[in-house]
């Protein structure tokens, strides 16, 4: 039989990478993303189209949405479409608030009037962040049942996302799950943000800006192993818990630039210096979890070492001539987020 499966924010970097491997497990994918800059079409270059469906819909599109749930009956979704920037969640937190909030608000109405018409097998798998939990001290991990306490516009609105999944649990007994992971790294991410930017900077010979001293730390899982996880708690997971998916390895942001300089040197020659500049308003100094739940419970742990994985990384944003001819926006590399 065939197994239908919505993916928002498929043309996104997670999004991407889930919905390739979600094809090669056999489901068939109706991918729902509204085509902003961070989308690339060229991330599905290669999957076979006769298993997927795409439609350039905001998630925030009632009517349309009700209408694809009716027509596939789909046995899940999983929600990753966003805003995901930080930076441009300072200068602009409304589109914030309408993709990340307003939008999560209408996908989970619309699993509601779908469920209740089909009494069907379903889950709503909610993509969340460490970053809704904040400023961790040192020695100090996330568990599931710590309070969010969320530090920028965009923490804040995935936050309440998943307190809204929370209360339609509870009071619709919609079937839902939370996730909440730490930075990926892999192929297809939109160069805005710290690792493609630094490997691009590097291929293009100009400065590896760090914001302030450099020491803010940051756990980073490979896509693949976080999406991965994510197809665990789908098939596993039990519905209205939190799943916290992290790598354990935890590294400060002048250490990757440092690492990123070093490996891409076996590769390139280039003139790239890391260079310091003025911090982003509200930065969290370090987020790190305790993702003993999804281990001990759903039998999941990452595969990918992290020296390997950052090294194929980097040659793969080295080699991809025609990914980066195929960005939406090309114009990545100006300094945004500085209003205080
Ligand atoms: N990248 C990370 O390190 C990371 C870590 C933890 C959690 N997450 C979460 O994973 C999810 C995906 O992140 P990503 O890094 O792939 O982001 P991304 O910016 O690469 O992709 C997001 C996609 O969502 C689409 N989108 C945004 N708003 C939409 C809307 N209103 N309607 C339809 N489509 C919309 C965009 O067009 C884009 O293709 C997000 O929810 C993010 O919060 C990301």
């Amino acid at each position: 039989m065939k197994q239908n499966i919505v993916v928002t924010g498929g043309l996104g970097f997670i999004g991407s990478n889930l919905i390739k491997i979600l094809i090669q497990q056999g489901y068939y994918i109706i991918n729902i993303d509204k085509f902003s800059y961070s989308s690339n079409y060229f991330n599905l270059n290669d999957i076979d189209k006769k298993k997927y469906k795409f439609f350039k819909i905001d998630i925030n599109n009632q009517l349309k949405i009700q209408k694809i749930f009716n027509t596939y009956k789909p046995i899940g979704i999983f929600n990753l479409a966003a805003e995901t920037h930080v930076d441009k969640s300072i200068d602009n937190p409304k589109e914030f608030f309408k993709s990340n909030i307003l939008g999560v608000y209408n996908l989970l109405e619309a699993t509601r009037n779908y469920l209740k018409k089909n009494k069907t097998q379903f889950k709503f798998i909610h993509i969340s962040t460490d970053e809704v939990y904040g400023d961790i001290l040192k020695n100090k991990f996330s568990i599931e049942t710590d309070a969010y306490n969320p530090s920028s516009p965009y923490s804040a609105t995935k936050g309440s996302s998943d307190l809204i999944v929370k209360a339609y649990v509870r009071t619709y007994k919609i079937p839902a799950i939370i996730t909440n992971c730490c930075n990926n790294y892999g192929q297809n991410q939109y160069p805005e943000k710290l690792i493609p930017r630094i490997i691009l900077n590097i291929k293009n010979n100009k400065n590896l800006p760090i914001y302030g001293t450099g020491k803010n730390e940051r756990e980073w899982i490979h896509v693949l192993d976080h999406c991965l996880a994510l197809i665990t708690i789908f098939k596993k997971g039990k519905i209205g818990e939190n799943y916290n998916i992290g790598s354990g390895k935890i590294l400060k942001n002048i250490d990757i630039a440092k690492q990123i300089l070093s490996i891409s040197k076996k590769f390139i020659k280039t003139k790239s210096k890391i260079i310091f500049v003025k911090d982003r308003p509200g930065h969290d100094k370090r987020y790190a979890l305790n993702s003993n739940k999804i281990k001990k419970k759903l039998n999941w742990k990452p595969k990918y070492n992290f020296i390997n994985g950052i090294e194929n990384t980097i040659r793969w944003y080295l080699n991809n001539k025609e990914w980066l001819k195929k960005l939406k926006n090309k114009n990545y590399t100006n300094r945004i987020g500085m209003k205080n």
